[in-house]
């Protein structure tokens, strides 16, 4: 009948997914998105806050109300052939969604946590890596992020995880934290008012992970954007995963270089091929740097061309620009756009989202 329905005194609509036929129960007071990721499914997202657009979907029928006005983000074209942002959309009806690039995958569910910082230690000027307690174990994939909050600052922060996913879920994982220059949350956190201190914690989230496949990959980070993807390799070389890999990690200087050795004892056990290339786009005065020079998108094509393949796959994590510079890269080199997974760490000029915010 599309209408609220009740359930163990929680008042329910249903949404469907097409043309995955999947669909989930949402309880008044969530969005769409909460729903999905609440209770495992891979619903396409990255910002949960009304900001990026990736959680846009096709409402076929059925009603939903805007918890924040869509115009924001989408065009005029859009909202006529009533597209909507999951993250943004409650549902007042039972509701059918086209849903573009949805996976069937299971995610874990994502739920609420109390946290705190048990550990930091240094690893660059501006890059820390953070030890977190959880209040019991939380089950992630690798390339996902954790929510933070305190009382102190308004909002939540977005923080992928570095450590790789335990199969039983983990109570203490790492983060690697950048310091972000009048960023309310990591200028308390790396003067250390936040060690020990009670942080509300909300996971796992993102759609960042490894896809099931044997095709060659081209991982691609930038500054605190090698943590999902060594999250997400660790967990990979734990089982075995035999693909070839080429990793390019952009920094400034030398000094900005770290998990060097984490890399190197990576490599070691990767079951396949796999090289690094690290990259310094500031090493005008370093004579003694033998790598490579420039922009890391500038290296991808040497890189990465004998990993080439119809199905090759790209992950990729980073500040936007240099997502948005690899993008063109990889499409000419021929990946499919469809192969092309990314996590942009977008800044307060971006709104609310992940963890380059500060
Ligand atoms: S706009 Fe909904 S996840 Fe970013």
């Amino acid at each position: 009948m599309g209408i609220w329905t009740a359930l163990f005194g929680q008042r329910v609509a249903q949404v469907s997914v097409e043309p995955a036929g999947v669909s989930f129960a949402v309880e008044r007071g969530q969005s769409i998105l909460e729903a999905a990721l609440a209770q495992g499914i891979a619903f396409p997202h990255s910002c949960t806050v009304g900001t990026c657009g990736s959680c846009k979907c096709r409402l076929k029928s059925g009603k939903i109300r805007e918890i924040t006005n869509f115009a924001y983000v989408l065009s005029a074209e859009e909202l006529r052939s009533n597209v909507v942002l999951a993250c943004q959309a409650a549902a007042k009806t039972d509701v059918v969604l086209e849903v573009p690039g949805f996976e069937s995958k299971r995610l874990h569910p994502a739920g609420d946590y109390t946290a705190r910082i048990v550990k930091r230690v240094a690893l660059t000027h501006d890059i820390q890596q953070v030890t977190l307690e959880f209040d019991r174990p939380m089950a992630f994939d690798g390339g996902q992020y954790v929510q933070l909050a305190t009382d102190a600052v308004f909002g939540a922060r977005a923080y992928s995880f570095a450590s790789p996913p335990p199969p039983e879920g983990a109570r203490q994982v790492e983060l690697y934290v950048r310091r972000v220059p009048e960023g309310q949350l990591t200028e308390l956190l790396f003067a250390g008012h936040l060690d020990n201190v009670t942080l509300h914690a909300h996971g796992p989230a993102g759609n960042f992970w490894l896809r099931e496949s044997r095709a060659p990959m081209i991982c691609i980070a930038g500054g605190s954007g090698l943590a999902p993807l060594l999250s997400m390799l660790d967990a990979a070389a734990a089982r075995n995963v035999g693909r070839n890999c080429v990793l390019l990690f952009g920094a400034r200087t030398q000094a900005d270089l770290y998990a060097q050795e984490r890399i190197t004892a990576l490599a070691a056990r990767w079951n396949g091929g796999f090289s690094y290339v690290p990259v310094l786009s500031a090493a005008e005065d370093d004579a003694e740097w033998q790598g490579a020079r420039g922009l890391v998108t500038a290296q991808v094509a040497a890189a990465a061309a004998a990993l080439m393949t119809h199905d090759t796959e790209a992950y990729l994590c980073g500040p936007p620009p240099m997502i948005d510079a690899a993008l063109p890269v990889l499409t000419e080199l021929g990946v499919a756009p469809n192969n092309i997974h990314f996590d942009k760490f977008l800044d307060a000029s971006h709104g609310l989202s992940r963890q380059e915010l500060g």
